[in-house]
């Protein structure tokens, strides 16, 4: 994580002193705002990757910087201190099961009872720069070309601004693409290429997905139940508590019958367990009790 540079060595309060009280105060702010949890040993990480945040804004010490983060002046910093302690990598397709699923045994369902006339909501729920939201419209096109024709939307929401601009481009290094396999490829990319190394996805896709930034820790405008709630690879970052209600809010948030998918290395916790079922790898499906339906 060192920067290299031939300049001479900077001076020394560039250093930034990261006491054990700083490392508390950072993760306590970070648990907070997002439900982050920063286990002690990422402590010389934090250190290393926001003593760059430190640099570019021209401060002093850690407290200065928690100081900034507490001022409306500070919002602008939140994504790039989220940015700092999580990561968005994701890809085209990742744990390509989920949408193999989806294609094959859900998109029937849904696309029928899209037919009969109700609504049918999907959600990647920390999508990043996008990859996941396009890869869920192209397993429904691959389910049904005229999917279109129906009232099918994917809404894809993630914390960071900064990627969601991405997402909402759809354009992506051809090499991306190229890492698909030829069965998926030809689903995302017909408007060929965007020119410079680069490919814009589909406009017909695009047109099923709709972009936004959402906190999950935070409360959540959205009315309608889901049918589809991804959520991959963001909430292994989040303290148990904060897993056990989001979780919980899913549960909430899906019709009945409703899917869950979730990131390889995580797992569901907490009282709304007993409410899915598990029905493939990372796969779960909502039974709400009798009792429960209204
Ligand atoms: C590793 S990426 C996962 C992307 C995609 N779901 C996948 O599996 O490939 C994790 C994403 O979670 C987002 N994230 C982290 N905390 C979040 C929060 N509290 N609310 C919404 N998104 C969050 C990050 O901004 C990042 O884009």
């Amino acid at each position: 994580m060192m920067e290299t540079t031939s300049q001479a060595p900077l001076p020394e309060r560039h250093d930034f002193a990261f006491s054990d009280r700083d490392f508390r105060m950072i993760s306590d702010l970070a648990n907070g705002r997002y439900g982050l949890f920063l286990q002690p040993s990422k402590k010389a990480l934090v250190h290393s990757r926001l003593a760059k945040r430190l640099r570019a804004l021209n401060l002093g010490s850690f407290q200065e910087y928690c100081d900034l983060l507490a001022r409306p002046e500070g919002n602008d910093e939140q994504p790039h201190l989220l940015s700092a302690l999580t990561t968005n990598v994701t890809h085209f397709f990742r744990e390509v099961h989920h949408f193999e699923y989806l294609r094959d045994t859900i998109a029937p369902i849904l696309i029928a009872k899209a037919k009969n006339g109700h609504a049918v909501r999907l959600w990647s729920s920390a999508c990043s720069t996008g990859q996941e939201a396009y890869s869920m419209a192209a397993a429904l096109v691959a389910a049904d070309p005229a999917v279109h024709q129906h009232d099918i939307k994917v809404l894809a929401t993630d914390i960071d601004p900064k990627v969601i601009k991405i997402a909402r481009e759809g354009v992506y290094p051809s090499e991306q693409i190229a890492a698909i396999p030829a069965q998926w490829q030809s689903r995302l990319t017909a408007s060929g290429p965007a020119g410079c190394g680069k490919i814009a996805m589909d406009d017909r896709l695009k047109s099923l997905i709709s972009f936004g930034e959402l906190n999950l820790v935070d409360a959540w405008p959205m009315q309608r139940k889901f049918d589809v709630i991804f959520c991959r690879n963001a909430a292994i970052y989040f303290d148990k508590t904060t897993q056990a209600r989001l979780w919980q809010r899913f549960a909430s948030a899906l019709a009945d019958d409703g899917y869950l998918m979730i990131g390889h290395s995580e797992r569901l916790s907490g009282p709304s367990q007993g409410a899915f079922k598990n029905i493939g790898i990372t796969t779960y499906q909502l039974q709400r009790n009798e009792g429960d339906k209204k």
